[in-house]
């Protein structure tokens, strides 16, 4: 491939412009810029749309789009939908899905909805007579927002509460304006920078008018939303008795299972590296739900993240309560989820995936997307405490292994019956193209 130089201007070419560019860099040109094409959206009106959700689009790039169907929440089922590339996601959900169905079910329940911004500024004055002003201040944010406001207020939202904090021990000067939001359905993030940045304008002028304040200016830093909403969450959890769990796997009782199954919990609660792949299972689930919906998946795994380490240990998301010969299984989760705005209405398949869910609310997203981190994290502990996990994975990862040897429909009919009674292992699978290749 040839060296990549400095390019002016690449932004105001036109799609096919930038795609001709791209290709110049390879050896084949013409291959590079028919493969690159043979993703765009046939129709025109569509490929425009998908394009204009981010700068310097060239191509789409595809995911499975795939359902996990059978997941009762709360006694109603539902078809989830899952965007996710990882061979065995949707099948581990399907299967807990299937599996707790005749067991009660997933239960969820929302325990809170608040979400924060945050207006980070420095001010050299005296700290008594800023929070002596602060009442005043805050009603004039309150005031001063109102246009920004007064849809969200229609709704039942908006603002909740703003508090001065005095951080001057943790940087000179530092204080924080920080405000709670309710955002009804929306995940909400242009309506509370909208308004973090209203409050930093009515703090400026505020104190460059007061007489006793004046003579220091404020000068913010920034204003925005934070990612981080541990008052926004979620419980999803599974329980039964323990003897009803009989037949979770036919190598193990269900007394055995609880017990490991117990054991991979503490683990994954003491033991960081443990934890941080206990936690990428959950959001496993989560993430194929999020991207399924056209929500901010980075905003949720850094949230999540974060509140897992909110003890200052990262820890496992979910916890086991084992009482009178009953199983109870519950993940805990702040997703801050909107179903309005966004890519949520704009993506046609995330418009898509709102109606099969049946129109939720965004506390009904919440609830839909930590189940499907439930039911993932409980598919993979299944397997690891029992069968291990490389046999279902590796299955499924069969596909994907025949697609890298180019397979043909006939080849891949063979291979599927060759390895029901066989390990999958690339190699495996290399020997076999290769002797029926013969
Ligand atoms: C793989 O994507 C996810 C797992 O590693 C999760 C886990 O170990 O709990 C199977």
């Amino acid at each position: 491939m040839r060296e990549k130089e400095i390019i002016k201007g690449f932004s105001k070419l036109d799609k096919e412009e930038k795609v001709k560019k791209v290709a110049t860099y390879f050896p084949d040109a013409e291959k590079v810029e028919k493969e690159l094409k043979s993703y765009w959206h046939p129709e025109k009106s569509k490929q425009k749309l998908f394009e204009e959700f981010a700068e310097n689009t060239i191509s789409n790039f595809y995911f499975p789009y795939g359902i996990a169907p059978n997941v009762i929440i709360n006694g109603k089922n539902y078809m989830i939908p899952m965007v996710i590339e990882e061979s065995s996601v949707v099948a581990a959900a399907s299967n807990s899905a299937k599996f707790w169905s005749t067991r009660g079910g997933f239960h969820t329940k929302i325990l809170s909805k608040t979400k924060i911004g945050q207006v980070h500024f420095i001010w050299a004055g005296d700290a008594e007579a800023l929070k002596a002003v602060f009442p005043v201040l805050k009603q004039r944010f309150i005031e001063g927002s109102s246009e920004i406001t007064k849809n969200m207020r229609e709704r039942g939202g908006g603002i909740l509460d703003i508090e001065l904090l005095d951080l001057r021990h943790e940087i000179d000067d530092y204080y924080q304006i920080k405000a709670s939001f309710d955002t009804i359905d929306s995940m909400g993030a242009n309506f509370i920078n909208s308004c973090l940045e209203e409050f930093a304008e009515i703090l400026k002028n505020y104190i460059s008018e007061q007489e006793n304040l004046k003579e220091y200016p404020v000068k913010v830093i920034m204003s925005i939303l934070s990612n981080y909403t541990p008052e926004c969450l979620v419980e999803a959890w599974v329980e039964c008795d323990v003897k009803d769990l009989e037949g979770v796997d036919p190598d193990i009782s269900a007394e055995e299972f609880v017990w490991k199954f117990e054991k991979a919990v503490q683990v994954a609660t003491v033991d960081t590296y443990r934890a941080t792949t206990h936690n990428k299972g959950i959001f496993n689930g989560i993430d194929a739900v999020v991207l399924a919906t056209g929500n901010d998946f980075r905003a949720v795994e850094a949230c999540g993240h974060t509140y897992a380490a909110r003890d200052g240990k990262y820890k496992s998301l979910t916890f086991i309560e084992l009482e009178n010969g009953r199983f109870k299984y519950t993940l805990r989760v702040p997703l801050a989820l909107g179903t309005v705005g966004g890519l949520t209405t704009l993506h046609p398949l995330a418009k898509f995936t709102m109606e099969l869910l049946g129109d939720p609310q965004a506390e009904d997203l919440m609830q839909i997307a930590a189940v499907s981190g439930l039911a993932n994290n409980f598919g993979a502990l299944r397997s690891l405490t029992t069968k291990g996990i490389q046999k279902g994975h590796m299955k499924m990862h069969l596909l994907n292994i025949l697609n890298n040897f180019g397979a043909d429909p006939t080849e891949k009919q063979a291979a599927l019956e060759y390895f029901k009674t066989r390990k999958v292992s690339f190699s495996a699978v290399a020997a076999f193209i290769k002797d029926i290749r013969k």
